[in-house]
């Protein structure tokens, strides 16, 4: 197995000899903050979407962090490692104290990492003509969902539900019925041809390939609504899909066992599909 490289505080080396203390706050308390992307032909999709999330989520909690001399570092790794097909992931915790839960003062230093691995199929691949199975369970989590925090036990439960169930996904749904998102990706319903989604706030998180397939859809003349369907609604609904970094647009056809619309990936899916493929492609070729 090859080596995974990481970026450590600046040092490049194996993941596996990079060594965090017991008092880094990401640790301790799940303080920090996270991105993940996919780098395509050996370049990185969506990257100054994905930056530009870190230094929002990262300012939201205050964590004080140089976010383009780590985008740099990031792409020196990327170079470095030789990867052309990856997944690039970036943390940022608020660093090393001894443990009191308010933030410790102003110049304690934030634990920066960031590894590259190949990542030539999503693991949902096998899933994308016949469609995935996902599972409704209840979103436990906290109220600033719009937050990318690395703090995500409630995502690690909801997934772990649908591994347990036999399902690639969980749906969360809100204490109104209405679907929220999935434990990693941001959830579509599709009815009489018009996509529906539901809108951003601190409920869910803005998915950098959500707003992509939005701007894909609004380009194919594909309406859309932002506002959420209800669990209640999945009856009537012609199609289902996923988006997230890792899923890229993943139809579903079977939500707690039941089918969803004809039991196949639908039309309206497979055009979003289908140019966000065009959209890869295009990185691949500039
Ligand atoms: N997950 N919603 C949640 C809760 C997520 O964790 C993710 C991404 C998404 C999709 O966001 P984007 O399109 O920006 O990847 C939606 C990442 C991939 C992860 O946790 O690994």
């Amino acid at each position: 197995m090859s080596v995974t490289l990481a970026d450590w505080n600046g040092e490049v080396m194996p993941l596996e000899d990079v060594k965090v203390s017991v008092l880094d706050r990401g640790f301790l308390f799940g303080d920090g903050i996270y991105e993940a992307l996919r780098v395509y032909g050996g370049k990185p999709f969506l990257l100054r979407e994905h930056m530009d999330r870190l230094k929002r989520s990262l300012k939201e909690v205050s964590i004080d962090a140089d976010v383009d001399a780590f985008e740099k570092r990031t792409l020196n790794l990327l170079a470095k490692s030789g990867i052309k097909e990856g997944l690039i992931y970036q943390q940022v915790t608020r660093g090393v104290y001894p443990r009191v839960h308010k933030y410790p003062p102003k110049g304690t230093k934030p634990n920066e990492l960031v590894w590259v691995k190949e990542f030539t199929e999503t693991p949902f691949a096998e899933f994308r003509e016949s469609g995935a199975a996902v599972v409704t369970v209840p979103d436990l989590r906290w109220k600033r969902c719009d937050i990318k925090s690395i703090n995500l036990l409630g995502n690690c439960m909801a997934a772990e539900a649908a591994a347990q169930a036999g399902c690639q996904e969980a749906l969360l749904i809100a204490e109104d019925g209405s679907i929220v998102e999935g434990s990693h990706t941001s959830a579509f319903g599709v009815k009489d041809g018009r996509v529906w989604t539901m809108p951003l706030g601190p409920n869910i998180l803005p998915g950098i390939t959500r707003a992509l397939v939005l701007k894909l859809a609004n380009r194919a003349n594909i309406e859309v609504i932002e506002r959420s369907l209800l669990k209640s609604e999945l009856g009537q609904i012609d199609e289902l899909f996923l988006t997230g970094t890792t899923s890229e647009v993943l139809p579903v056809t079977k939500v707690d066992g039941h089918g969803v619309g004809t039991g196949k990936a639908g039309p309206v899916t497979l055009r979003l599909v289908a140019e966000y493929q065009k959209e890869i492609d295009e990185l691949v070729r500039s």
